[in-house]
């Protein structure tokens, strides 16, 4: 819920991406390292994962320490202002590691992938001597081809669209040497929008709509659970806009999707984020109704609840419009937590039109959200608009307004408390004989079970309430 987070859903923990010595890996110290920094959204975190599906083919191991690194990949965000701000000064402080290795007569490449990268493209290497590569989003396939060019001495900078899927030009991320067996995965299954939100950039980082064919992704959802994983969380930058042709030629939607991957056996839970309240047609929200195994938790991004300024944002919706939208959803799936994205501070916001969002707030009553301070972003319609909100006010409402988000997160936890739940155990705890695992509503829970046991979903009783987790113990002990 701080602002320091930049992900819809940070409390998603990424599927595991470790990877360790394998068969394409030189052995011991030889092997050539990388160390993956990865800003932003879950979309980033795949993202990372199919870099490391690349390099591994390529014969590098991922490291968690810099230090013995021959590779630095920054995966960047460009959402918000200061996230971008971030990568120029880590560019910065890479820039003199890089002399000191090379001073060494060490390899040292520094690669920028993402949003930034995307966006900004040979301005990168002009304003910092010390990056190798540049890859927008969708020519991660081609970072093998890169190293290679830049290793001859030539700084490459590639964000073009790519014309082939590079989804399809990918390794399979299952095959990964050394990837450790993880219980939860995203699949990404549609990227870039065509919304655009007038404080957005995404739609000209990210591009238009793309939604990734039936077939590749049943393909790759069966290779993950063949794997051992057990919830996968479907992904999209609009996640509901996916659509697709079925086998019998028919047009699909996400909801159609689930009802298929929800076939899929061992697979036990199904997630899918982020997305848009005009995206939520009949056939999802039946999916809500129908399927068990598609968890009770949605992630709904309204961002403001004045009619005026949602407008503004173009959003092309009204307050009223979402209202009714949750409490249709809440009929059809009626233990439904919800989530959000809230922007205070949009150009022209006044106070009364604050009070429209706190008024939301207090009637849908959120289980978890995030809420930001609007920051302007060159080349979307809200740079240009008239009456930018002070600093000093946006600090204040963006405090109120998380203070009430706050509570009532910890409201819809400590109602939990005393109740028998399902829980999908994920990893080891950092106590000895505790692991952690996953509720419905997506909080992290405590409970003493068996490592063997990680995988199983088992019945627990929340027993309390911690900061940012809950603890429960096995159900009937
Ligand atoms: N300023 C502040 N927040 C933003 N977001 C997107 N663009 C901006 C911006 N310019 C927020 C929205 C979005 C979330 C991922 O980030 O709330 O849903
Ligand atoms: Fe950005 Fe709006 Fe598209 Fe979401 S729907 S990615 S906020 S333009």
């Amino acid at each position: 819920m701080t602002q320091e987070i930049q992900s819809s859903i940070p409390s998603a923990e990424p599927s595991t991406v470790t990877i360790e010595p394998g068969p394409h890996a030189l052995p011991g110290d030889n092997a050539r390292k990388v160390f993956i920094k990865t800003y932003g959204c879950q979309m980033n975190v795949y993202d990372s994962t199919r870099m490391a599906d690349a390099l591994s083919a390529d014969g590098y191991v991922q490291t968690e320490n810099v230090e013995e690194a021959s590779l630095v990949l920054l995966n960047t965000c460009h959402i918000r202002e200061k996230a971008a701000d971030k990568v120029y000064s880590a560019l910065g402080r890479l820039r003199e590691m890089k002399k000191l290795r090379h001073a060494k007569g060490e390899e040292f490449m520094i690669g920028v992938a993402g949003c930034v990268a995307q966006a900004e493209g040979a301005e990168i290497v002009r304003r910092e001597p010390g990056v190798d590569v540049v890859l927008g989003p969708q020519t991660y396939h081609r970072l093998p081809q890169a190293l290679k060019q830049a290793r001859t001495g030539k700084r490459v900078v590639d964000t073009e669209y790519a014309v082939e899927d590079k989804f399809e030009h990918l390794p399979d991320p299952t095959k990964t040497p050394g990837r450790k067996r993880a219980v939860t995965a995203f699949l990404t299954v549609q990227e870039g929008c065509d919304k655009f939100c007038t404080f957005c950039v995404v739609p000209y980082t990210r591009g238009s709509e793309v939604s990734r064919p039936l077939s590749q992704l049943i393909t790759e959802a069966k290779r993950l659970v063949d794997s051992g994983v057990r919830e996968i969380t479907l992904l999209g930058q609009n996640v509901n806009a996916w659509h697709g042709e079925g086998p019998d030629g028919k047009e699909m939607g996400l909801g159609d999707l689930l009802y298929k991957l929800a076939e899929i056996d061992g697979l036990a839970r199904l997630r899918y984020t982020t997305s848009h309240p005009r995206d939520m047609d009949d056939r999802l929200i039946e999916a809500h109704r129908d399927l068990r195994m598609l968890m009770p938790y949605l992630h709904l991004p309204v961002q403001a609840g004045s009619d005026r300024i949602l407008k503004a944002m173009n959003r092309r919706h009204k307050a009223a419009d979402y209202i009714a939208l949750i409490e249709r959803i809440r009929q059809a799936r009626p233990d439904i937590a919800l989530s959000g994205d809230f922007i205070v501070g949009f150009p022209g916001e006044t106070d009364a039109d604050f009070e429209d969002t706190m008024k939301l707030v207090e009637t849908i009553g959120y289980a978890q959200a995030f809420s930001f301070k609007y920051s302007s972003r060159p080349g979307t319609p809200g740079a240009d608009l008239p009456d930018h909100v002070a600093e000093d006010v946006k600090t204040e409402r963006l405090a109120r307004l998380q203070e009430l988000l706050l509570k009532q997160q910890h409201d819809f936890a400590r109602s939990l408390v005393g109740k028998t739940i399902d829980l999908l155990l994920e990893k080891p705890g950092r106590m000895p004989g505790q692991i952690i695992g996953r509720s419905p509503w997506l909080q992290s829970v405590n409970v003493d079970a068996k490592t063997s046991q990680i995988g199983d979903i088992i019945q627990v009783r929340i027993t309390d309430v911690g900061p940012n987790s809950l603890f429960a113990e096995v159900a009937g002990s």
